[in-house]
């Protein structure tokens, strides 16, 4: 279905510019993939149909790409999944002119310095992921050689997965940040692992980590339902799955499919709010749908229903979901196709590094805020004062230490800044000179991260298991850096809120021990939710598990 988006939000309409806007949605429609020239879509494959194509693209992908777009083509931080989105489905010409012209100010490089054959027998390769198990199961007891780093301890606040330690409170404040290009740029993804034997995620003393759930397929987000149900995105197998009560050694009593045949879904919602939902909201990469569901449900009683399109395509395609607390506004978070590309000339940036806002029925978009990268990992309603809060990934490309990810409670209309500016007032390098009458609106973030730790979701604790000091604390879990010469992420940290509903800039590491050396990691926090129990639940996509971290006090 297609739905006619109208930008009531009058600065946005204002920055498109009357005439050239309708111009710009048009071309939207026909766009090429990265705005191929037209020509690159007839040219042919010479590998078409040959094995031995794919197979000699396969090494060559692993040793040119896979730093950056994961070993399986799955996208990495804020590197795009290549084995799903329009890489799978546009003509192979245009991947084949991408990979050779590169974009280098988002951080993908040309590759002409390959030999033509050379990069057809890649596309060849990248168009065999698209049916291939999602994440390689990485084999337990493999041996890899560990990748050592000299680097020196990073100078606080910034800091690296060396010196992340339970407990560690940090504070990133505007006045720390390094000037562009302080460091150069890194392509530092990381390979995955299994498991090794005695490795365990680590927290604080009184608490334990215990493995949940395994053998999953890609969980992403997580999300307990009014009945105390845990609901979970598989990503990229379009499922959503339900886990029901917890036996003493606590692992779920029931698994079950609610729900297939989804596209990419992330965001899962409950409507209307209260004991008796109706429908459980899904966002879809491309579009917003409901299922109907009653308490107690471990299957939809019917098909999804599709209720209004979102902007998709390539780069950010996670759409988390939140109703406001009054149940009258869906918010819809919705990251941007690039690192930094313009909205105003980059037709397929409108609507993008937003936070969208529905009537429930799906009608009525507006944009709720706007300038925001990626909140697509994430967003909350925080229970005490009932604002909306959200998880961001910022820009790469600037340096190890630039820019800092965040969280944050989002304003009403309010601009973040991307792409022309970052963090309050300090503008883009990329963007010099433009929109200068932004940079007084572009607000500052609450709490500050660590730069390219790739925030996904976030959850305010209102369980009953954890010491009172924790209530109304966020926690959020951090998947990993690419783009820093030192890795960071890779685990799960606590936002104290000191019980007055709002953050202080601080964050403390809270769970850690997922990353093996500046090479290889085993685990990569995504999804998080609060279990009734009081316990937290944290999904991994890197070990296809869920953790679940107890307060046992001794
Ligand atoms: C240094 C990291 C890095 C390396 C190495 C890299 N890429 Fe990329 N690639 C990126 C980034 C970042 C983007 C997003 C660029 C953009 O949004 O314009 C991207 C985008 C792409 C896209 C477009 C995907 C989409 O959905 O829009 C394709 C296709 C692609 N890369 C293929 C490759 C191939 C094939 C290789 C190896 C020959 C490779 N890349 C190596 C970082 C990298």
């Amino acid at each position: 279905m297609k739905i006619c988006f109208v930008v009531r939000y009058a600065l946005l309409a204002g920055f498109a510019g009357g005439a050239g806007f309708l111009a710009t949605q048009l071309l939207a429609q026909d766009a090429h993939f990265h705005n191929a020239p037209a020509a690159s879509a007839e040219q042919n494959n010479p590998f078409a149909g040959q094995m031995a194509g794919a197979s000699a693209g396969a090494k060559l992908y692993a040793a040119n790409c896979a730093g950056c777009h994961g070993e399986n083509g799955q996208g990495t931080g804020n590197v795009p999944s290549l084995r799903e989105g329009p890489t799978q489905t546009v003509p192979e010409g245009e991947v084949f002119w991408f990979i050779t012209s590169g974009s280098i100010k988002n951080g993908m490089p040309p590759w002409n310095s390959l030999s033509e054959e050379d990069r057809w027998r890649i596309v060849s390769y990248v168009r065999t992921l698209k049916n291939s198990a999602s994440t390689s199961t990485p084999v337990a007891g493999e041996k890899y050689v560990p990748v050592k780093t000299n680097a020196p301890p990073p100078a606080a606040p910034f800091t690296d997965f060396r010196f992340e330690e339970p407990g560690k409170v940090r504070k990133i404040s505007t006045d720390t940040l390094p000037e562009p290009y302080a460091t150069d740029t890194s392509n530092n993804g990381p390979k995955l692992v299994a498991r090794p034997d005695g490795a365990w995620p680590k927290t604080l003393p009184g608490f334990q980590v215990q493995l949940f759930a395994s053998g999953l397929d890609n969980p992403r987000l997580l999300r307990t339902a009014p009945n105390g149900d845990i609901f979970l995105a598989e990503s990229s197998s379009g499922k959503i799955r339900v886990f029901r009560g917890m036996t003493p050694d606590g692992k779920p009593k029931v698994s079950a499919i609610f729900a297939s045949g989804l596209n990419r879904p992330y965001g899962i919602a409950f409507y209307p709010p209260g004991d008796s939902p109706k429908w459980v909201y899904v966002g879809d990469t491309d579009a917003i749908v409901r299922l109907p569901y009653k308490k107690g449900d471990l299957q939809a009683s019917g098909p999804a229903e599709p209720l209004a399109d979102l902007p998709h395509g390539r780069g950010h395609w996670t759409r988390d979901i939140q109703f406001s607390a009054d149940g009258t506004k869906l918010f819809v978070a919705v990251g941007s196709a690039s690192n930094f590309d313009d909205p105003d000339t980059t037709p397929e940036e409108k609507n993008r590094a937003d936070i969208l806002e529905f009537n429930p029925d799906g009608t009525g978009m507006q944009i709720y805020a706007y300038g925001i990268r990626n909140a697509g990992g994430g967003l909350a309603i925080n229970p005490h004062t009932h604002e909306l809060w959200c998880s961001v990934n910022e820009r790469d490309g600037l340096g190890d230490n630039l820019v800092p990810d965040y969280i944050t409670h989002v304003a009403e209309g309010g601009f973040y800044g991307w792409p022309w500016w970052y963090i309050g007032g300090h503008q883009d390098p990329r963007h010099a000179g433009k929109h200068l009458e932004l940079k007084e609106k572009a607000l500052v973030p609450d709490v500050l991260l660590q730069p390219h730790n790739a925030s996904l979701q976030l959850t305010f604790y209102e369980g009953a298991q954890f010491p009172a000091e924790y209530q109304g604390d966020i926690f959020a879990s951090e998947h990993g850096s690419w783009n820093r010469a030192v890795r960071a992420g890779y685990e799960v940290i606590r936002v104290p809120m000191h019980h007055t509903g709002r953050a202080s800039g601080e964050y403390e590491d809270f769970v850690t021990g997922f990353a093996l050396d500046n090479g290889h990691v085993w685990g990569r926090p995504v999804g998080i939710t609060v279990a009734p129990d009081g316990s937290l639940l944290v999904s991994d996509d890197g070990s296809n598990s869920i953790w679940r971290i107890v307060y046992t006090g001794n």
